[in-house]
């Protein structure tokens, strides 16, 4: 039985400072160098490394012992702190070492299956799947410690603000956010199914109806939609709302936290107000309503300088409703993309529905285009004109429906930004997107509601909610850092014939309404305040400031591309007795 050496520093805090000192470090071997009479360990815990050494000082048995090291054992070394003659740059404690004098082994460890170095290029479920040991890399500790502290000043602040942090249930109806919702049967009520929270939207209503006036929280939610990089079936929000207050007071609120974020985690003076842009000028200038403002190549309509074009795939465009031709200029791009790549550039394109790209280059000598046949240099020009490009550049053009023009050109612009090296780690673009509608329309063409179905009509719009609904702005806003949606929210409708009417737009019987939300109504009869909030994605906030590049490399234990804990091998089958408990029977699964 091993003993347990007491530690009195972690691995990566000794300094020249400490010279002489006697230490204990605890932690799990890196790596073991043998040089017959000198061992060398460097020794490892999430805050560094310490190199370790046996000498010819130390008894023989003690050398004997340190000979057995293997990669990740688990140790407790006492020794006395010394300089070394070589010095380390590449790590903190490079200038010192540790001669040792005690060994105990806690535990010893198999070869691990993956490397525990930073950017090993190791397959992705196969980390997922040592989770564990991938968390032992000193990036993902990193992570994990810079996800706390986001986490901590966002609690301190919204404490200093008065706020009250309030847990919310997990087991409950569906939510109205619009994904697919996880279900959970009980087994008390047989038959009936709890959902879980896609947010607390609901419940921080209630809370307000409550008298809670401001609650924060910062929870899990639960979407079962299709993954991406910047979304998990299971992640958190920093979810808010305020009594008495309207939009602007929300986001004055919001900006005092994230200002406060970057100056005490990134030591970076944020400018407040953030600019604020409305959906109708951010999808017509960047084809998304997340716009990334680091670079240009902004989209432009080109209808007025094709308005008398024969080219038919233009003209169609033009004619139809909803329709329309646009362009995007790379500066530069024309020497950039050859033929070859912009034939890549459309495949990618057509994954968001355009049939096609058109091109012109812009040269010394005139333009050339894939459009030569229909259109004379005039013609070119005219185009061209539009966009103020100059030699050098590439346009291309997106016809079609506007949506997938806009989704087409968006993607890329932000595509080719990142291809040419232009998007910047070290900007922080914020942008409030306001204005949105109240409504979309799905495949077939019924009303939906774009944020949620308590979301408020601007005031001097609400007249026109009965009448012409689709032109009705919400009184809703997005806050967008370097094109990613980070968070929303909206100030909530408190009267009841708004609401009445809301749902009335959507489409929902009385008894629908009362099915879903019956109990949110209810509650509202009794004196519910103005109120309004808004949520973050904790996971993405982490993800933007510690520059990665997806949110489950700030997620401790995430899922994979198909939703599966590798780590655990959820989802498994349940056993027979429990469904029956449930009065479930699995009929077919997706593989039979
Ligand atoms: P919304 O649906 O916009 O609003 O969600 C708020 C924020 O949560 C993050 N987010 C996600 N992050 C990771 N994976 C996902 N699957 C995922 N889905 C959403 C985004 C998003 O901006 N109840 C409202 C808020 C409100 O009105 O107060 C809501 O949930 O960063």
């Amino acid at each position: 039985m091993s003993k347990l050496l007491k530690r009195t520093h972690m691995c990566g805090q000794l300094r020249l400072n400490n010279l002489d000192e006697e230490v204990i470090l605890n932690g799990w071997v890196s790596k073991q160098r043998n040089l017959g009479g000198l061992i060398f360990v460097d020794l490892r815990d999430k805050t560094g490394i310490t190199q370790v050494t046996f000498d010819e000082s130390c008894p023989k048995e003690l050398l004997e012992k340190a000979s057995t090291l293997r990669s990740e054992f688990v140790v407790g070394i006492k020794g006395r702190v010394v300089g070394r003659s070589s010095v380390n740059n590449n790590i903190p404690t490079g200038e010192i070492e540790v001669i040792a004098k005690e060994l105990e082994i806690y535990t010893k460890a198999e070869t691990p299956p993956i490397y525990i170095k930073d950017d090993d290029q190791v397959d992705d479920n196969l980390r997922l799947k040592y989770r564990y040991l991938d968390l032992r890399k000193q990036k993902m500790q990193n992570n994990l410690m810079f996800r706390h502290k986001i986490a901590k000043c966002a609690r301190d602040y919204f404490d200093e603000n008065g706020f009250v942090e309030v847990e919310t249930p997990m087991l409950i109806k569906p939510t109205p956010e619009g994904a697919r919702d996880y279900l959970v049967p009980s087994r008390v009520n047989v038959g009936k199914f709890y959902a879980l929270p896609q947010s607390p939207q609901m419940f921080k209503q209630l809370l307000m109806v409550g008298g809670t006036d401001r609650y924060m929280q910062i929870v899990k939610c639960f979407r079962d939609e299709d993954l991406r990089a910047d979304r998990q079936p299971e992640f958190t929000q920093i979810d808010l709302e305020m009594s008495f207050v309207d939009a602007d007071d929300v986001m004055a609120m919001q900006e005092g936290f994230l200002k406060k974020l970057f100056k005490e985690v990134m030591s970076i003076d944020l400018f407040t107000p953030f600019p604020r842009m409305t959906y109708k000028e951010a999808m017509s200038r960047y084809g998304s309503d997340k716009p990334d403002t680091r670079f240009g190549f902004e989209l432009r309509d080109i209808a007025e300088a094709i308005k008398d074009t024969e080219f038919k795939v233009f003209a169609d465009a033009l004619n139809e409703e909803g329709h329309s031709v646009r362009g995007i200029s790379i500066d530069g791009g024309s020497d950039k993309y050859s033929r070859k790549d912009i034939d890549r550039l459309t495949d990618r394109a057509k994954q968001y529905g355009v049939k096609g790209l058109v091109w012109i280059r812009v040269t010394d000598d005139g333009y050339n285009s894939s459009v030569n046949k229909f259109f004379d240099a005039s013609d070119l020009e005219k185009i061209a004109k539009v966009f103020d490009s100059k030699s050098g550049d590439l346009i291309l053009i997106a016809s079609g429906k506007d949506k997938v023009v806009f989704d087409s050109l968006g993607f890329l612009r932000r595509h080719i930004a990142g291809e040419m090296g232009l998007l910047d780690d070290n900007r922080y673009n914020f942008l409030w997107i306001v204005d949105f509608p109240l409504f979309e329309e799905d495949e077939e063409g019924k009303l939906k509601a774009m944020h949620h179905p308590f979301t408020k009509p601007k005031d001097e719009d609400a007249f026109l909610l009965s009448e012409k609904p689709k032109e009705v702005c919400a009184d809703a806003y997005d806050i967008v850092l370097n094109g990613v949606e980070l968070g929303g929210g909206s100030i909530r409708i408190h009267d009841e014939k708004m609401q009445a009417d809301m749902f009335k737009a959507l489409g929902l019987s009385d008894e629908e309404c009362q099915e879903k939300f019956g109990f949110l109504i209810e509650a509202f009869k009794y004196g519910a305040p103005p109120h309004g909030g808004l949520a973050y994605g904790l996971d993405r906030l982490v993800m933007l400031l510690s520059d990665q590049h997806s949110i489950r490399d700030v997620i401790a234990f995430p899922k994979n591309q198909n939703a599966q804990c590798m780590v655990s091998e959820a989802p498994g089958p349940a056993p027979s007795a429990q469904l029956a408990e449930l009065a479930l029977e699995v009929v077919a699964t997706k593989n039979e």
